[in-house]
């Protein structure tokens, strides 16, 4: 087997659930803390060992490649200054071997018609696909946990590996959920898929494991993407595409092991914002003290 070194991330959306915020700064770019949303991705991506990403992009969206080039002039600047740990801060973000590639997506199709886009630059290898707006924390701080996870049981289980997590039965409708047959999951652990839907209707929902945006996947896939007709919310569905490859190959949910934390939505970026600031080793402590004077 090939080895698995793409990503596959995209982030052409027009990040319409925090609007007007993301009017002009794609909501990638919007910060958690003191980083883009889009640096910890791909952060825990090459924590996962991925050193191809492919970022499906749109052209109004440039500042997410820039916030990954090196800046000369501020770098001299900040090393002049004798700022050093800041000037890391802007130059030390990826390692030197691993590359950002970007492609177009110039019409919202759909995520499957997003992952479609990568297929000249994916070509005839595996991939993941990691979806930019859910941030996976552990309480450890190895954050690419899961992704590495998955990595690992794509490679020993040869199934499509599918991230997913528990939701409330009213969250449900928001996500692709997966059949598998009743099976009680255990975090860590994978199980085979019998199919999965996306966005079903509480009442016609086949369990609540949600699918939370991180995939591995066979080549086969992006074929099967391009036969895909539009499903849900008549976009292009990834979850139909890969409910298509079940015929096929084993398909696998993993139930993950980390929390996830949902930039997408006002609430819930407010709330990663929280708990990544109460983690931060400069602000963490002075945020707890902060909180815990407020009268709750
Ligand atoms: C996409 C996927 C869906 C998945 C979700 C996770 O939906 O299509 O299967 O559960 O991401 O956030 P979207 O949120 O783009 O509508």
């Amino acid at each position: 087997m090939a080895e698995l070194t793409k990503i596959v991330i995209p982030v052409a959306g027009l990040g319409t659930r925090v609007l007007p915020a993301s009017k002009v700064i794609p909501k990638e770019m919007l910060t958690v803390v003191d980083k883009p949303v889009i640096q910890y991705v791909i952060e825990e991506a090459v924590a996962a060992g991925f050193s191809e990403i492919i970022l499906v992009t749109h052209p109004s969206k440039k500042s997410i490649e820039k916030h990954f080039e090196r800046q000369a002039e501020l770098e001299a600047t900040l090393e002049a200054k004798g700022k050093i740990a800041q000037l890391e801060s802007v130059c030390d973000i990826l390692p030197a071997d691993v590359t950002i590639a970007t492609v177009f997506q110039d019409e919202p199709l759909g995520l499957g018609h997003a992952v479609l886009c990568a297929a000249p630059l994916v070509g005839n290898d595996d991939f993941a696909v990691s979806l930019p707006d859910v941030l996976i924390f552990h309480p450890d701080g190895d954050h690419a946990l899961d992704l590495r996870n998955i990595v690992t049981a794509f490679k020993q289980n040869q199934a499509a590996q599918i991230m997913v997590e528990a939701v409330p039965d009213e969250q449900v409708s928001n996500y692709g959920i997966v059949d598998c047959g009743g099976t009680e999951f255990h975090p860590g652990e994978s199980h085979d898929v019998l199919s999965m839907v996306e966005k079903p209707a509480l009442g016609s929902a086949p369990s609540n494991q949600s699918i939370i945006g991180r995939y591995v996947l066979p080549a086969r896939t992006m074929t099967l993407l391009k036969h895909t007709r539009p499903g849900a919310g008549g976009e292009i569905q990834l979850t139909d595409a890969i409910n298509a490859l079940i015929a096929e190959l084993p398909v696998q949910a993993n139930s993950m092991q980390g929390r996830t934390y949902d930039c997408g939505s006002k609430l819930g970026y407010l709330i990663a914002n929280i708990k990544y600031g109460l983690e931060h080793p400069e602000i963490g402590a002075g945020l707890a003290a902060w909180l815990r004077q407020q009268a709750f």
